[in-house]
């Protein structure tokens, strides 16, 4: 164990070095205007790429606990896929794959240039681990067979096409199937048509009132990120109102991303915690759904509120919608963690969850609309 940290600190220092070598073999090459003859790395710095080198092999490097037998390597060998090797020796990968050395190796034994493996699940398990960016990059992704031919002029479409999805690793095999299994997961668009448009207790914000808030503060929402947005109702629903919203999501057992891009919006297949792949203070808006609460350790979700905080423009709003903690927790964790940010509460509507689980955890539900201050 010690071992592993101590490794992953040295990895750590690698990738720093290797970022200040690229920058000063940039700064050496790039800025004059004529190229001059090229200066020499000086040894010290060779040797230290050498040392960061080394070590990234060392640390992508895994020999199975049970050797292959018939395979005509020898023992002394490590068994690296070719392109993982390749890979790590042209740029870094996330130190959180190589405390995941089973399924790193599972996700790079393919062969270069012909079809990927059809393993978006083994994926999906290496980005949820931190393992992101994947480094698989030379093969060619299986696509659904039957391209759409048409705008989607409606984002609530009496079903999703479902020729569209592969569908071979999901026990439903079309999307009227998955909206009976579970109405709740955002396939069932007679659900989904009525979200965020009613106001049924304290905790929900329609989409109207949101937006007036916003005019009657002067404000303009114009672009925003919904993080862990599943099939995209909420982009689908503020885009009638011209607003441009983003949406994070995951294909936990069902096609969110598939769904979303079929309803014309945008699916970014990033984690939780990812940083946003959107500039400082872009964003009007950001909302949390569901998919943040108090199951997120507290550390990430302080990295994620403090990246909802550098893309909002000043003035821009966080939604937390229907954020869920244990009521104890929620005045003694959470709204300090909230209140560190600064903003001003527009919105804070606490209400009991109702629901077993709700009721067995002693949880409770926040609504909180937060708007970024003009000025730090
Ligand atoms: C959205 O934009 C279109 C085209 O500019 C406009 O006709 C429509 O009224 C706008 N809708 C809203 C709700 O602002
Ligand atoms: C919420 O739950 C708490 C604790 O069980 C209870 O005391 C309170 O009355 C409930 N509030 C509402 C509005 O039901």
């Amino acid at each position: 164990m010690g071992f592993t940290m101590g490794l992953n600190f040295v990895l750590l220092l690698a990738m720093v070095a290797t970022n200040i070598l690229s920058l000063y073999h940039l700064s050496s090459t790039v800025q004059s205007p004529k190229p001059p003859a090229p200066e020499p790395v000086p040894d010290q710095l060779l040797h230290q790429l050498h040392a960061i080198r080394a070590t990234i092999n060392h640390l992508t490097r895994h020999q199975p606990s049970t050797p292959t037998p018939g395979t005509n390597t020898i023992s002394s060998k490590p068994s690296i896929p070719p392109d993982l090797l390749l890979y790590s020796q042209l740029s870094p990968i996330a130190s959180a794959c190589h405390n995941h050395p089973d399924l790193l190796h599972k996700f790079m034994t393919y062969t270069p240039y012909s079809v990927c493996p059809l393993d978006s699940d083994l994926a999906e398990s290496l980005i949820l681990r931190g393992c992101h960016p994947l480094p698989r990059r030379r093969c060619f992704s299986k696509t659904p067979p039957n391209p759409p031919s048409s705008l989607p002029h409606n984002p609530f479409p009496s079903s999703l096409t479902d020729s569209n999805v592969i569908w071979s690793k999901y026990s439903c095999k079309s999307f009227s199937c998955l909206a009976k299994q579970n109405p709740d997961m955002g396939f069932d668009q007679s659900v989904e048509i009525s979200k965020f448009m009613t106001y049924k207790t304290e905790l929900d914000l329609p989409i109207p009132q949101l937006l007036q808030i916003a005019k009657s503060a002067s404000s303009v929402v114009r672009l925003g990120v919904d993080i862990g947005g599943g099939t995209g109702t909420f982009a689908a629903r503020i885009k009638m109102y011209n607003v441009t919203v983003l949406t994070t999501t995951m294909n936990f057992n069902v096609p969110n991303n598939e769904a979303v891009a079929m309803r014309g919006l945008v699916p970014l297949h990033v984690p939780l915690q990812q940083r946003l792949p959107v500039f400082d203070g872009v964003v009007d808006l950001v909302r949390c759904g569901r998919a943040v609460n108090r199951w997120i350790p507290l550390t990430m979700l302080e990295f994620l509120l403090y990246d909802v905080d550098r893309v909002l423009r000043a003035g821009g709003y966080l939604w937390l919608d229907h954020f869920f903690s244990k009521r104890v927790d929620l005045d003694k964790v959470y709204s300090p963690l909230i209140g560190k940010l600064g903003y001003k509460k527009v919105k804070w509507a606490i209400g009991n969850k109702t629901d077993s689980g709700g009721l067995k955890n002693g949880e409770v539900y926040l609504t909180a609309l937060l708007q970024k201050p003009v000025s730090k």
